[in-house]
């Protein structure tokens, strides 16, 4: 694609068989194997926008296959390709629209957990704090800040609800659902990666606040799938203005979900389009944040 395309919105692959279709991802069957598809939608509220962000798609999709490579050795993960020109069953004149921004998947079974690592408290996690002094039923020390750094990064499992919010359970919650064997492997992998990738993003002007993963079964291995370590999927704040005891500034949509706000719309209806600025310094953000990451600008 180049910078003049227009956001893509939907998909029009009618010859591929729909898997299933997400907020933001469209996914599709290609043999045993998934095509991950990742439009400009975005998303907040629950609600999907009706604009789409110029790049985000393209800027989740490379930044999610950044993240598979530099933990690699620490697990096995569903990418097989980005290469959308090895895959014949795309038509040609499909590739152009589709390069970047998708990925050949393995399929797996989802495990039904939402992993969160968190290693500052934000969002969800600071709220529950505030009121019992835990995260997802974790004790934690008393004094800490809004936005402060836990001892420790935590795990805390959510439900992954078909429809509605998804719910913060403990991790005993998490072990009727996966298994205690299952729950403890992907607790200590998440977490394992979470160190890794949030040490290399201080490194490069980043706190990565807290994430969250997604795992699934492949034969008897457990491997990561989705996207991972995205602004969509994590809290990535800049280093530079880091300030515990309020809300940080972020990369991610909270500009968007700001805007909204303050915009009057009631949540119970279609959200509104938004104005022209705010599309174009989200946009900007996402690539921001992928250009501080991997020490490179996207070419779009
Ligand atoms: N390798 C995979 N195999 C099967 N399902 C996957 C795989 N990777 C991701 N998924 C699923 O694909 C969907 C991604 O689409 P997305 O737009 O992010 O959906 P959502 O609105 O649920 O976040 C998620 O439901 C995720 O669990
Ligand atoms: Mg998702």
């Amino acid at each position: 694609m180049t910078s003049n395309d227009p956001v893509l919105l939907k998909t029009d692959i009618p010859y591929l068989k729909l898997h299933n279709k997400g907020k933001v991802r469209e996914i599709f069957e290609i043999d045993d194997n998934l095509l991950l598809v990742a439009t400009d939608r975005i998303s907040a509220f629950d609600y999907i926008l009706p604009n789409g962000i110029p790049h985000k798609g393209k800027v989740l999709t490379l930044m999610s296959e950044f993240w598979f490579k530099l933990t690699r050795e620490l697990t096995e993960n569903h990418l097989i390709t980005m290469n959308i020109d090895e895959i014949d069953k795309i038509a040609k004149e499909d590739k152009d629209l589709l390069r970047g921004r998708s990925m050949l998947v393995k399929k797996v079974e989802v495990i039904p957990v939402e992993c969160i690592v968190r290693g500052y408290l934000a969002g969800s996690g600071w709220k529950e704090y505030k009121e019992n002094g835990t995260v997802c039923k974790i004790n934690l020390p008393d004094n800490l800040k809004e936005s402060g750094k836990l001892p420790e990064p935590i795990f805390t499992p959510s439900t992954k609800a078909e429809s509605g919010h998804d719910e913060n359970i403990s991790f005993e919650e998490a072990v009727k659902i996966t298994g205690r064997e299952l729950a403890e492997e992907i607790r200590q992998k998440s977490i394992a990666i979470y160190k890794k990738a949030s040490e290399y993003a201080l490194t490069k002007g980043i706190i990565i606040s807290d994430t969250k993963f997604e795992w699934g079964k492949y034969g008897d291995k457990v491997i990561l799938i989705d996207e991972v370590l995205t602004p969509d999927s994590s809290r990535f704040w800049p280093l530079e203005s880091y300030s515990p005891g309020k809300s940080q500034p972020s990369f991610d949509k909270q500009f968007v979900r700001d805007h909204l706000e303050k915009s009057g719309w009631d949540k119970q209806c279609a959200p509104p389009s938004l104005p022209e600025d705010v599309i174009r310094i989200t946009s900007e953000k996402y690539l921001e944040a992928y250009a501080k990451l991997t020490g490179e600008e996207m070419v779009k």
